[in-house]
């Protein structure tokens, strides 16, 4: 099939291009940046050229590819975030420009979509941080959003669900919603890169367990999130999918094992008080009170198999 990636050249885009070409899809791959073309060309994509938020450059690159699926995989995240963000994500460019790439470029690509035909769309969201803070540790796709999220989360929650809202309740074609756990693997904020986002403080012990670090956290390998979206090209009934592991664990778990693989002093511990005071209520309630996600749907009907079934695997030989 003829596949379009929008934010081919992301951290998920790199992984996902060779994946989408090995499996016999031909590929167009779509950059905001000039420069980028030749290493998408490398990945065995044929390169375009847009600015997301630019409905008419969208209509015309997605116009002249005529593609049968298209994928999208924009996000600002890897913009720099001061410190001074981490109190209120909400103020920072990162969260800004990719609320509106969640939101703006949404409505162009699905646009573009069913203008040219296209019979299906699949799009990155995001479980983490998402479930209500009652019931069980592990959530699925049919549990209820936290009804009451954190001030400082709000914004990025309200760019989310208008992704997920636009794009499962399309009629032209099939709208499929990957909500993604926490990213970790070659490229991402988790890795043995000098500046990976999350990782850079964890080294420094800058990233301390909160409380009694009851937060479930639900991480992906970053191929293995690639290897999912993939299958969601051609598998799967529209909706909702987690793709996640098969581990979620609270903080004070994964927080050791991953500052061990990262050559770290184990973190340190703060109580509650001063996690509020030091980062605020949304990090607090992170580290102590979020859900994890199960991906028993997403293994069920995409037929996906995990390359890191565990973080505990992953942390220990997929951080490079
Ligand atoms: N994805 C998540 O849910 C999530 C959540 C938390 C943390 N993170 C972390 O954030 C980092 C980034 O990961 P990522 O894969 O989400 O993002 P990324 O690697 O920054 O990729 C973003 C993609 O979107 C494209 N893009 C952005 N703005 C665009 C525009 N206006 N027009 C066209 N294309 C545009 C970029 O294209 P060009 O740059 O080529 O122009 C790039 O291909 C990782 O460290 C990850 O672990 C991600």
């Amino acid at each position: 099939m003829k596949v379009f990636v929008a934010g081919a050249s992301g951290a998920l885009g790199v992984q996902l291009v060779p994946e989408l070409v090995a499996a016999g899809h031909q590929v167009v791959a779509m950059t905001r940046t000039a420069s980028k073309q030749d290493g998408l060309r490398a990945l065995g994509a044929r390169p375009v050229v847009a600015d997301a938020l630019d409905p008419d450059a969208v209509a015309r690159v997605v116009g002249e590819a005529e593609p049968e699926v298209i994928v999208h995989q924009l996000t600002a995240l890897s913009e720099p975030t001061s410190a001074g963000d981490m109190r209120h994500p909400e103020r920072s460019f990162a969260v800004t420009m990719t609320n509106r790439l969640r939101t703006e470029s949404t409505d162009h690509l699905l646009a573009a979509g069913r203008a040219v035909g296209a019979r299906r769309f699949v799009a990155q969201s995001f479980a983490a941080f998402r479930f209500a803070r009652t019931g069980g540790p592990v959530q699925t796709e049919a549990d209820p959003l936290d009804p009451n999220p954190p001030a400082a989360l709000r914004p990025g929650l309200a760019g989310i669900l208008h992704l997920e809202q636009a794009v499962t309740s399309i009629e032209w074609g099939e709208g499929l919603v990957l909500r993604y756990g926490n990213f970790y693997g070659p490229g991402t904020q988790i890795s043995l890169a000098s500046d990976a986002q999350m990782a850079a403080p964890i080294r420094k012990r800058l990233f301390p367990i909160v409380g009694d670090g009851g937060g479930v956290w639900s991480h992906i390998h970053i191929e293995d999130a690639a290897a999912a979206t993939a299958a969601a090209v051609d598998h799967g009934q529209p909706g909702i999918y987690n793709i996640v592991d098969d581990d979620p664990a609270p903080v004070r778990e994964w927080l050791p094992a991953l500052a061990s693989a990262l050559d770290a002093k184990p973190p340190r511990h703060v109580p509650r008080w001063l996690g509020r005071l030091a980062a605020g209520e949304a990090a607090t309630i992170m580290m102590t009170d979020v859900r994890g996600a199960s991906n028993a749907k997403a293994k069920r009907e995409l037929g996906w198999q995990l390359r890191y079934p565990s973080w505990r695997l992953g942390f220990t030989k997929g951080l490079g």
